[in-house]
């Protein structure tokens, strides 16, 4: 798989402004939507823009029958049982006078019922194919439950583990969040929405929530327009390309002014720009809340300033329900301008089918969701998705010998809903949920003798209204002697085993939206029994199940195999236990740098040199108490076998601005097991109009070899790779300069050569 080729064409699309691609029979549904507001009062057009909460957890929500029945709603979400959205379809359909099909939208990010790894993780497989196939069978059971639009690809790129919302993006990279972004909306889309297969895909949150002061989750982002165009952008451009339906505005303030009445990102960039087709719909409750960011005077003013800005359809707070009729009656906004946003809504609603099969087939429903056939994509994916991060003497895989005996010990061992992510669905159903000690035992069968202790407790201090309306458990914490006890039983058993696997990390709503951490150390008393279980001197390998990097600056040196699981999903257990045991090889690599503690953060490969970068002259630019450099690379990640780069060749050294530089490198399984790598492309442009990064990932292969087996990858750098926005010229450019390309297996690459590019 190459992912190069496509990158070329998003640049080069920014560059151009080109209009986005657009279905086959786009023309149809439009023409269809323009007959169907040539019937629709002003009324009920409005109605179309709004979307109304099917669980009332907001104060003050309408019922959504109610607001069916009035005409007042387009969309509804947070429903996801096929009988409850037949039973709200209905009312569409035989309670209102133009009998308009509700679409129904639902956070469907990492799987509905077979739940796959979390969004972070199938980045860290660089696999673009995997990750169209796991949203693929997440579109076929959300639609088979009525479900027809999700809130997904979360295209933020994150720099900050602080910010919980990390686990649902792809990290920290431009090129490789595009990559990431095409996949997923080719999964959910397909080529035909009408299909019971797809469900329309929506490009969130735009744009810049990532960034948010502090990694606390919707604090003020601070972006510049360089950042923006060069980082945050380019994987919302690349959904746009693959033809996303939607976008979603982000609830925090770009550079001052709220991304939901922000005209530059949603007229300026994505309408004007981009010539985006689709709807914008606003995140929950954030039209109203331009109001509580001290935006917008009140509630009329905010649905005012958001549908101005580009905001099409109100999510839950009522704003525009309430206020556009009056503004166009007082001649505020034209009724062209509301036929304007309606447009796409109902063009989306023909091309989803949905006024030919309005409802969902409950008998269907049942035989295609949570159906066994998903089962081995979703424990192929946790294989695919775990990053080795360390493996010293060779410790894993481990035999599978008879007579073993194996303690497996943690709070994560055996916490099925930890396997899973805050947005892993209502009403998750985690009977079926494999954890890592299941996954062990289900692999050694009674060949082995495998126990368990938990050791210690994990518990968020703070509870958010997640925890409530998700319907999760208050811990119950240990009183002080039975920690003790656990505590002790934990050493103890790991004394009298042959070895252990420490299952540590962090509990599922420790992370997503709403769970911002301050800390990285492990919560809980985690270091502390994992430094008590090293002392007893057996061999300890470390599965991490977490949504962000951790501190492990202790584990890194006392801790010898560490395997990142991130949080697995359903099959988990089973894909953890095959790649412990040596049936799969660990293939999935960092899509984000990690610290080695907070202190560092932000911290990204791609920053610039300073006048006195660290290790050049003098005391630099670094910590006085300790180095400036992360525990582990972006890109990161060990496999069983061992590969080697070398023979690193230009076509050219000397290349006429405009023709592409054609970069190729040999990559060889000098190992003897067979293994998946992905040989990594960076360059760093040595002057020009800016100071650019020292280092930006242009081009990755993963390549599968046998042992002995070599192969000879190939980069084209064109136009697009070579380009940038320069904030001083306000536009794209590129500079006649010299370059560095790295070609390897992480940022940290050495395999070095140069070319220039000449005017
Ligand atoms: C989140 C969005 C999500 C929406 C609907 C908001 O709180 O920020 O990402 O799509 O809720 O569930």
């Amino acid at each position: 798989m190459k992912y190069l080729i496509a990158g070329i064409a998003l640049t080069a699309a920014c560059l151009a402004g080109t209009a986005q691609a657009q279905p086959a029979g786009t023309a149809n549904f439009t023409a269809k939507a323009n007959a169907l507001l040539g019937r629709m009062t002003l009324e009920e057009k409005i109605g179309q823009l709004a979307q109304i909460g099917g669980v009332a957890f907001i104060p003050g929500s309408p019922k959504p029958e109610d607001a069916i029945r009035k005409g007042q709603a387009g969309s509804i979400l947070w429903i996801s049982k096929p009988a409850d959205i037949n039973r709200l379809q209905k009312v569409a359909m035989e309670e209102t006078r133009l009998r308009i099909p509700l679409i129904f939208g639902l956070d469907v990010i990492h799987g509905f019922k077979t739940v796959f790894p979390m969004p972070l993780a199938l980045a860290a497989s660089w696999d673009g194919a995997l990750i169209e196939r796991v949203h693929g069978v997440a579109a076929k059971e959300a639609r088979a439950a009525g479900i027809t639009w999700t809130f997904a690809p979360m295209l933020d790129i994150a720099r900050d583990p602080r910010w919980g919302r990390m686990i649902e993006g792809a990290g920290e990279d431009p090129v490789l969040g595009a990559m990431v972004a095409r996949a997923q909306v080719r999964g959910f889309q397909g080529n035909d929405l009408s299909s019971p297969e797809h469900i329309l895909a929506c490009a969130k949150h735009f744009a810049g929530y990532g960034a948010a002061d502090g990694g606390r989750d919707y604090d003020s982002s601070y972006i510049s327009d360089s950042e923006l165009w060069n980082v945050y952008f380019p994987p919302f451009r690349a959904a746009l390309d693959a033809g996303v339906s939607t976008f979603m505005s982000a609830y925090m303030d770009l550079n001052d002014v709220p991304a939901t009445g922000n005209s530059f990102l949603l007229q300026d960039v994505l309408r004007k720009t981009w010539k985006f087709q689709g709807f914008v719909v606003s995140d929950a409750n954030s039209i109203g809340d331009l109001v509580t960011h001290g935006f917008a005077r009140d509630r009329k003013d905010a649905a005012f300033r958001a549908f101005t800005a580009g905001v099409d359809m109100d999510m839950a707070s009522g704003t525009y329900n309430e206020n556009l009729l009056a503004l166009v009656k007082a001649g505020r906004i034209s009724e062209a301008q509301i036929e304007n946003a309606v447009r796409p809504i109902l063009a989306a609603k023909y091309q989803l089918g949905l006024f030919e099969h309005p409802y969902v087939d409950e008998a269907r429903s049942k035989s295609v969701i949570g159906a066994p056939e998903y089962l081995p994509l979703a424990r192929e994916a946790a294989q695919r998705t775990a990053v080795l991060l360390r493996n010293e003497g060779g410790l894993l895989p481990l035999a599978k010998d008879a007579g073993k005996s194996i303690a497996v010990i943690g709070p994560l061992a055996d916490a099925r809903r930890d396997m899973l992510t805050m947005w892993s669905g209502f009403d998750v159903d985690t009977s079926t949920t494999v954890t890592v000690l299941q996954g062990i035992r289900n692999k050694l069968g009674s060949g082995a003798r495998v126990e368990h202790a938990e050791g210690v407790q994990i518990a968020k201090q703070y509870r958010s209204m997640f925890e409530d309306l998700l319907g999760m458990k208050k811990v119950e914490p240990w009183t002080e002697a039975q920690s003790q006890q656990e505590f002790t039983k934990a050493v103890e058993l790991a004394k009298r085993s042959d070895m252990v696997v420490l299952v540590m990390g962090e509990a599922a709503l420790m992370s997503g939206e709403l769970a911002s951490q301050a800390s990285l150390d492990l919560p809980g008393r985690q270091q502390e029994l994992m430094q008590a279980i090293a002392a007893t001197g057996k061999p300890v390998a470390l599965v991490l199940i977490n949504g962000r990097p951790l501190n492990l600056t202790w584990a890194s040196t006392h801790i010898p195999a560490i395997l990142e699981a991130w949080h697995p999903g359903n099959e988990g257990g089973n894909g953890i236990a095959d790649l412990l045991f040596g049936d799969a090889n660990p293939s999935g690599k960092l899509p984000i740098t990690w610290p080695r503690n907070v202190g560092q953060i932000p911290i990204y490969y791609a920053h610039n040199l300073t006048h006195q970068p660290e290790g050049s002259r003098g005391f630099s630019s670094r910590y006085w108490d300790q180095t400036g450099a992360p525990l582990y690379p972006f890109g990161h990640g060990l496999s069983y076998t061992n590969f080697t780069v070398s023979n690193l060749k230009l076509a050219s050294a000397q290349v006429k601005s405009g023709s592409p530089v054609e970069v190729s490198a040999d990559v060889e399984n000098t190992g003897s097991r067979a293994g998946t790598e992905v040989v990594q492309l960076y360059i760093h442009q040595r002057a020009g109009g800016a100071s650019r990064p020292v280092r930006e990932l242009k081009g990755f292969e993963k390549v599968s070899l046998k042992p002995g087996e070599k192969k000879t990858v190939r980069f084209s750098l064109g136009k697009s790779e070579l380009s940038y926005w320069n904030s001083a010229s306000k536009g794209w450019v590129l500079d006649a300069e010299s370059f560095d390309v790295w070609v390897g297996q992480d940022a940290s690459a050495t395999l070095h050569t140069e070319f220039t590019i000449q005017p």
